[in-house]
């Protein structure tokens, strides 16, 4: 070994002893004859020390001479500390090198490795190797490691078994653009990165696997955001002979352990909620519940009045900001222009104010008196001091802009506390959806999921109502994971796929496969997948996912340290039998 001892771990009884450290500099403070250098490896920071007259004049020039994140070894003496300095735990001592060794020089850094860098965004991703040496951004995966060890601790006392399933697959329908990469030896023919390994989870339930889970990457060619990556980590998992409560319990079991041991904190209940509950009263299927502000309507309460914004609207809906009454005038109107900007897209804003004397002010006084305002107010439970917020438009838009003023008034009110975890399991989801688009129902999971028994008579009459056994797990706002208990017949699941507009033809094409496999004797299965790198960002406190990545993609899709992707060469195409079209100009 290069080094007796890392940089994080010598005390003060650790003193006179000889020690060898090795590690990269951070920082070298040359007063003349007396020189600091603080040497930092992955444990921590020790300081070195270099004096005039200690008989070696020749090692006080190189610790002159050593720039920023050059490699060195130093042996030396651990000395107890003039000036302790209690930030840091080995404050207390210093190293007295006799010896000095350059190991590798180091160019100027593009930026500062330290916790309050002043590189950009860009720059910290070109040289993400650099960026991963600050202490901010290594905690982060060590974070991860933390939670990746732990999940597999509480999945192997569960019994299940960590399978891998392929890379190179068919396209699985999860709703994204699949990722394709060509076939060399079958010319003109794709394989695509598994979006999630759905189908190969369901085969090992047929399989008698009875509990699988993996830590796996999945692809998604869709829009980025900060909490989406092209390629992202789940952790995929399965169960047999299980109804919903059971994986509802067993992966309640899992956010509970990770929480424990990880952030050691004892996570309270797990509240649930339907979907149609999380809509009406959130106007969002991932509600944030650290903090209240549900939604009531008052369609009966402010229609007929001679108001004819509300008048014409399908819902008048609102919400009491508690503690917000004291909003001055520019602060309201500022919300309104908020609603306005085209991201959310109100046509206005109605506010009213509850006094401190039990009178109320609203915006549109001209329309509703006293008594009128009141009745909002005991609807929406608002009290001296609040502020009623109140939209109206087309029902489902106007719900969704809401939930926006929602989390907002949420954020400036300070109730969206990091340290605060509020999980949610939202049950009940509808099975297909609407698309304007295409004209034609998708499921809203995925066309493996199955569709709650007591609405199965619906799926002819009226497929939008029909509900699925489907779940999300949703922390603080954020969709954290999502399963569904799935169809395991294959006469069900043929039915399932004429719903989604596939003809006998295409779905035996795509699907084959699982149809057959379910004429051998499947058993009633389902499962969950958790966003790993979003579990980890709510861990953290972050709402970034791409800190907790180890080489992630900015914006674009890029890796713009490996610079990726990027061109391939004419005679690589002409192997794999692609040929470019033209580029538009
Ligand atoms: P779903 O599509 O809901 O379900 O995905 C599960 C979870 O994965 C996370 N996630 C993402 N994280 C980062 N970047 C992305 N682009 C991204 N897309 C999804 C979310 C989400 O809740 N096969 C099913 C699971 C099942 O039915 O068992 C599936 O993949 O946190």
């Amino acid at each position: 070994m290069l080094r007796t001892h890392t940089c994080g771990e010598l005390r003060i009884s650790d003193i006179n002893k000889e020690v060898v450290l090795a590690g990269w500099v951070q920082r070298v403070r040359n007063k003349g004859g007396l020189i600091w250098v603080d040497l930092r490896d992955r444990y921590g920071l020790t300081q070195l020390i270099f004096e005039e007259g200690s008989g070696n004049l020749s090692l006080l020039e190189k610790a002159a001479s050593l720039g920023r994140e050059f490699v060195v070894q130093a042996k030396g003496t651990v000395i107890e500390r003039a000036a302790k300095n209690d930030r840091i735990p080995t404050g207390d001592i210093e190293v007295r090198p006799h010896e000095l060794n350059v190991l590798n020089p180091a160019k100027v850094p593009p930026f500062i490795i330290e916790d309050e860098t002043d590189g950009g965004e860009d720059l910290r991703m070109k040289y993400r190797y650099l960026d991963l040496r600050r202490n901010v951004i290594r905690e982060k995966l060590q974070l991860r490691h933390r939670m990746m060890q732990e999940t597999r601790k509480y999945m192997d006392g569960e019994h299940f078994i960590e399978v891998e399933t392929p890379v190179l697959i068919k396209s699985t329908p999860e709703g994204a653009r699949d990722f394709v990469v060509p076939s060399r030896i079958n010319p003109g023919e794709f394989y695509a990165l598994p979006q999630s390994p759905q189908t190969f989870k369901q085969l090992l339930m047929v399989s008698g696997f009875d509990r699988y889970f993996q830590i796996v990457k999945c692809f998604r060619d869709e829009d980025l955001r900060a909490d989406r990556q092209p390629e992202f980590t789940q952790i995929d998992c399965e169960m047999a002979f299980v109804e919903q409560e059971d994986i509802l319990q067993t992966f309640e079991g899992l956010i509970r352990h990770l929480f424990a041991t990880v952030k050691g904190v004892e996570l309270g209940e797990v509240a649930r909620m339907s979907y149609a509950d999380a809509m009406k009263y959130y106007g969002n299927d991932k509600p944030d519940l650290r903090f209240g502000m549900p939604f009531s309507e008052l369609n009966d309460l402010a229609q007929g009045k001679g108001f004819s914004i509300f008048d014409q609207a399908e819902l008048v809906v609102g919400f009491c900001a508690s503690g917000a009454g004291e909003y001055t005038r520019k602060q309201v109107d500022a919300l309104t222009d908020w609603v306005r900007r085209p991201q959310i897209g109100a046509k206005g804003l109605v506010y009213v104010k509850c006094n401190a004397d039990g009178t109320f002010k609203s915006s549109v006084d001209k329309f509703y008196g006293q008594e009128d305002l009141r009745a909002w107010a005991d609807r929406m439970g608002a009290e001296a001091g609040d502020l009623m917020l109140i939209l109206s438009g087309e029902s489902a838009a106007t719900r969704k802009q809401l939930s926006e003023l929602r989390l907002k008034m949420g954020e400036d009110l300070g109730l969206r506390d990091r340290n605060v975890f509020k999980p949610l399991w939202v049950l009940d989801f509808p099975l297909l959806e609407w698309d304007e688009e295409t004209q034609r129902y998708h499921a809203m999971h995925h066309p493996f999921t199955s569709p709650k028994k007591e609405d199965f008579g619906l799926l002819d009459s009226d497929p939008g109502s029909v509900r699925a056994n489907a779940y999300d797990l949703v922390i603080n706002g954020v969709e954290i994971g999502g399963g569904s208990i799935r169809i395991h017949d294959r006469g069900m699941q043929q039915t399932m796929f004429r719903h989604l507009g596939f003809t006998e033809e295409e779905a035996k094409a795509q699907f084959g496969f699982l149809m057959e496999a379910f004429e051998y004797g499947a058993p009633p299965h389902g499962g969950i997948a958790f966003g790993f790198d979003r579990l980890c960002a709510i861990f953290g406190g972050s709402d970034s996912i791409r800190d907790y990545i180890a080489f992630p993609k900015n914006n674009s899709g890029r890796d713009v340290m490996i610079d990726s992707p990027s061109p391939i060469a004419a005679a690589q195409l002409e192997e794999l039998s692609i040929s470019l079209a033209p580029k538009k100009s």
